[in-house]
C-alpha cells in the first residue's frame, strides 16, 4: 500500500511538474518579441526552442560554420528567449569589432555571471560600464603590463624546466605522457604562483582551490534556465543551485586567502616578491569582491588557453615531419646545441613565430570568442540588429575562410613569412585573440608562453609517438568546452635531445636520464 501511494505521489508530482514546465515554456516563447526590421537570414526555427537544436548536437563552432555556408556570413538565430547574431567573415567582423565596437562591446547578463562572478564585477563578464573601464585598465596597466609580464619571466622558465624534467623522467622509464595533462598541471601551477605565490603541489588551501577551479571549468556553461528565463525559479537542471554553491565556495576560500595575506603583510617586514594578489590589494579603488573575481578571470581565461594552444602546435608539428625538421634546424642555427632557448631568443626565431601564428589560425582555442551584447539598435551589413542581441564572431571559421586563405586547411607556417598579417586584432582575417575594446588582455603573456614552450619542446626534447604510429596517425579531432582542445589525448615519449651538461648549466638537475 505504501509503495502504491509512493508511486501515485511521484506520478502526480511528475505530472504537475510537466504541466508547470509546459506553461513556463509557453510563457518564455511568448516573451520573444519580434520588432520590425530586416533581420539577417537564418535556418527555419522550431516552435518554442527556436534554433536550440543547432547548439545541442555536434560541436557548436562546426554547426555555426555549416549554417554560415548555407545562409551567409551574418546569420540570425533564436535560442529560446535569446536572440543571437553569428558573424563568419572578416569584413563583417571588422564592422562589429571596429566600426561599431562601441555598440557591441558589452556582455550579456547570465547566471554564471551573477552567481560566480559577483554580478559581472570582473572583467570577462562585465557589461560595458564604469566597472569594465576600471577593470580593463587594471588588467592592461597593472596585471599584464609588459613590465609585469617580464617580472614573471623566471617563474615561466622554472615551470618550463619542470615540464622538461617530468617529461624526461617519464621518458627514461619508457612511460608515455599525455601532453595536455602535463601542461595543464604546470600552467595551473604557474598561474597560482603568479596570483598567490602558491604552488599547487605544496599548499594546504590549494586542494580546495583546485576542486573549485575544476568545478568552474567543467560545470556546463550552457544553462537551460538562461534560454527559458521563466524556468529559473524552478531550477529543474539544478545548474542555478550548483553555480551558486561554487560561487559561495570560491568566495569563502578567497576570503581566507586574503585574510592570511593581510595578516602576513602586517606581520612581516620582509620584502617577499610581489604577486598579483598584492598588486590588487594595494589598489584603493578595487573592492575585495572585485579582487576575488579579477583573479578568477585570470585562472578561467588564462590557465587552459595557452597549454591547449601548445598541444595543437605540437600536434601539427608531429603531423608534418618537414615542419619539425625546419623548426629544429632554425633552433639549432640560432641557439646551437650548447645551451637551452631563453625568452630573449624568441624575437630571432622567425619560423617559430610563423608556426605560432599558423597554429592560432587553424586552432584558435576560443573558437567562438566570448559572446558580445549590443547596447543599442543598429544596422550591420544592411540588416537591422536590435539592442540586447548576443553577438558571436566565429573566429574558427574566419581563420579557415577559403575566400581569404589559400589552401585554408593546410598547416603551412611559411604563409606568414614576410607577411604583414599578425594575430593582434588589427587584421580581421585572423582574430584568435578577438579585436577592439574586448580584445584579450592576456595576449602578450600568451604569445610569449606559447612560443617559449614550443621552442623548448622542439629544441631540448626528442619527441616520439607510441610505437607503431607514424605522423599519418596523428589526428586533429576536437572537443568543445571552455576551449576548443584536442579531442583525443596526445601520448608522447619525451627524451633528452641535448648533452646532459646543457640542462645542468641551465639549472635543471637531471639524474640518470
Ligand atoms: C593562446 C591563449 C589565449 C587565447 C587564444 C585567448 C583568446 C581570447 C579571446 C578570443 C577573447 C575574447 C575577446 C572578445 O570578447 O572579443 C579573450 C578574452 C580574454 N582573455 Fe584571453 N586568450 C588567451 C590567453 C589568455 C591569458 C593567458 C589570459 C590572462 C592571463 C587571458 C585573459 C583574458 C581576459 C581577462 C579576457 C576578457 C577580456 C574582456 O572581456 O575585456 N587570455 N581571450
Amino acid at each position: 500500500m505504501e509503495d502504491l501511494i509512493a508511486v501515485l505521489t511521484s506520478w502526480s508530482v511528475q505530472f504537475m511538474a510537466a504541466l508547470v514546465f509546459l506553461y513556463v515554456l509557453l510563457k518564455s516563447f511568448k516573451r520573444v518579441r519580434y520588432t520590425a526590421g530586416k533581420r539577417p537570414p537564418g535556418p527555419p526555427s522550431l516552435p518554442l526552442i527556436g534554433h536550440l537544436h543547432h547548439l545541442l548536437f555536434g560541436l557548436p563552432h562546426h554547426s555555426f560554420t555549416k549554417i554560415a555556408e548555407k545562409y551567409g556570413p551574418i546569420v540570425w538565430l533564436e535560442v529560446g528567449a535569446l536572440r543571437l547574431v553569428v558573424v563568419t567573415s572578416s569584413d563583417i567582423a571588422r564592422e562589429v569589432l571596429k566600426t561599431q565596437d562601441h555598440i557591441f562591446a558589452s556582455r550579456p547578463p547570465g547566471i554564471m555571471t551573477d552567481m560566480v562572478f559577483s554580478k559581472g564585477q570582473d572583467l570577462v563578464f562585465s557589461p560595458l560600464n564604469d566597472n569594465f573601464r576600471r577593470a580593463r585598465k587594471v588588467f592592461t596597466t597593472e596585471l599584464f603590463s609588459q613590465k609585469r609580464i617580464d617580472s614573471f619571466k623566471d617563474l615561466r622558465r622554472d615551470m618550463t624546466l619542470r615540464t622538461l624534467r617530468t617529461g624526461f623522467e617519464e621518458g627514461h622509464a619508457n612511460r608515455y605522457i599525455t601532453l595536455a595533462d602535463l601542461l595543464h598541471k604546470d600552467f595551473l601551477n604557474l598561474t597560482t604562483r603568479m596570483l598567490f605565490r602558491m604552488d599547487m603541489d605544496g599548499h594546504a588551501q590549494t586542494k580546495d582551490l583546485l576542486e573549485i577551479i575544476y568545478d568552474i571549468m567543467h560545470t556546463g556553461w550552457f544553462v537551460i534556465e538562461e534560454v527559458f528565463p521563466l524556468l529559473k525559479p524552478l531550477d529543474l537542471s539544478r545548474q542555478v543551485r550548483r553555480l551558486k554553491n561554487i560561487g559561495e565556495r570560491y568566495s569563502e576560500l578567497m576570503d581566507s586567502i586574503i585574510d592570511n595575506r593581510l595578516k602576513e603583510n602586517s606581520n612581516s617586514k620582509s620584502n617577499t616578491e610581489e604577486d598579483l594578489l598584492d598588486v590588487l590589494l594595494a589598489m584603493s579603488n578595487v573592492s575585495r569582491d572585485q579582487v576575488k573575481v579579477l583573479l578568477l578571470d585570470i585562472i578561467v581565461a588564462g590557465a587552459e588557453t595557452s597549454p591547449d594552444t601548445i598541444v595543437w602546435a605540437i600536434t601539427e608539428i608531429l603531423r608534418h615531419p618537414n615542419i619539425m625538421e625546419r623548426l629544429q634546424s632554425e633552433l639549432d642555427d640560432v641557439i646551437g646545441k650548447e645551451r637551452l632557448v631563453e625568452e630573449a631568443d624568441l624575437k630571432n626565431l622567425e619560423y617559430l613565430q610563423a608556426v605560432v601564428k599558423e597554429t592560432l589560425r587553424l586552432h584558435p582555442v576560443v573558437g567562438l570568442g566570448i559572446p558580445h551584447f549590443s547596447t543599442e539598435a543598429t544596422k550591420v551589413s544592411g540588416y537591422d540588429i536590435p539592442a540586447n542581441t548576443r553577438l558571436m564572431v566565429n573566429l574558427y571559421a574566419i581563420g579557415r575562410d577559403a575566400k581569404v586563405w589559400e589552401n585554408p586547411l593546410k598547416f603551412d607556417p611559411s604563409r606568414f613569412l614576410n607577411s604583414p598579417v599578425d594575430v593582434r586584432g588589427h587584421h580581421h582575417e585572423l582574430l584568435p585573440f578577438g579585436a577592439g575594446r574586448r580584445r584579450c588582455p592576456g595576449m602578450n603573456l600568451a604569445l610569449v608562453s606559447v612560443a617559449y614552450n614550443i621552442a623548448q619542446l622542439i629544441h631540448a626534447c626528442t619527441i616520439s609517438l607510441p610505437e607503431g604510429l607514424t605522423h599519418l596517425d596523428v589526428d586533429v579531432e576536437e572537443k568543445f568546452g571552455m576551449t576548443v582542445a584536442r579531442g583525443n589525448p596526445l601520448n608522447l615519449l619525451i627524451k633528452r635531445r641535448l648533452p646532459l651538461d646543457v640542462y645542468r648549466r641551465a639549472g635543471l638537475q637531471l639524474s640518470g636520464v
